[in-house]
């Protein structure tokens, strides 16, 4: 996994997304596999005044969610669907049908999160992921297989209640949809995205806990094109991130 550790936010979310840019400038039909969260909000801010400003176009890119939650209206604010058009998707020219949601209201979400799964290959361009505060990547919390496809999951409980915020209270949800595992390291490229005070303890874990399931970020360290992009917060006094063995 390389290091990208930036002193401020700022200088944090210009770099990643200068880069964003330049790899879709690089390929235009890229498919990338994007996360919610309130991390990515800044450089997804960016990358909006990019295309406003003729700098790079979605027009022939591909747009996956990384998950979804489940048992919640469609229209929520926290859903991701809705929190990723809110970010980005509103604001860059992506045809509607480059864009590639999760349904988690079908009759049968297993088949739905099967049917997700057939459609990603082939592999991501590039993944953007998060990190929650337990490790998990997308929602594939701890205990999930490094092999584990796309698939209904059940939340752990700090996700669950870490979750309420993006609903502003009024919904809890306790189950989802995530991009496996599998799909995620299959990714040509791997960008993991961390910020601030809270996200240290998680990223202490990762530089020094062996790769398994109880810690699912730490599958990156055996992807062969990953890299961490960090803030000072988050990665205090830092410079490298060692593998445990
Ligand atoms: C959420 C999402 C993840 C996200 C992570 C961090 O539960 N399922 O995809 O990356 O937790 O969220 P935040 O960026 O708001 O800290």
């Amino acid at each position: 996994m390389m290091i990208a550790r930036f002193p401020t936010i700022d200088e944090w979310a210009d770099h990643v997304a200068d880069q964003f840019v330049a790899l879709l400038n690089a390929k235009p039909n890229a498919r990338l596999c994007l996360p919610t969260g309130n991390t990515p909000l800044p450089v997804y801010e960016r990358v909006a005044a990019a295309v406003r400003d003729r700098r790079v176009s979605f027009c022939e890119a591909e747009v996956f969610l990384l998950d979804e939650f489940g048992g919640v209206p469609a229209d929520a604010a926290g859903r991701c669907d809705v929190m990723l058009r809110r970010g980005l998707i509103d604001h860059v020219d992506l045809p509607e049908d480059r864009y590639h949601r999760i349904d988690t209201h079908a009759g049968d979400v297993d088949a739905s999160a099967r049917a997700y799964d057939a459609r990603l290959h082939p592999a991501f361009d590039l993944t953007i992921l998060g990190i929650g505060a337990n490790g998990h990547i997308g929602m594939n919390e701890p205990g999930a297989p490094v092999d584990s496809p796309t698939r209904r999951v059940d939340l752990a409980q700090e996700t669950m209640d870490g979750a309420e915020r993006y609903f502003g209270g009024t919904h809890r949800p306790t189950w989802g949809i995530t991009v496996g595992v599998k799909p995620l390291l299959a990714s040509r490229e791997v960008w993991l995205l961390a910020t601030g005070v809270s996200k240290a303890p998680v990223l202490q874990r990762l530089a020094t806990e062996p790769v398994g399931p109880p810690l699912p970020a730490s599958y990156l360290h055996v992807h062969p094109n990953c890299t961490l992009f960090a803030d000072a917060a988050a990665l205090p006094g830092r410079a490298t991130l060692e593998v445990a063995t």
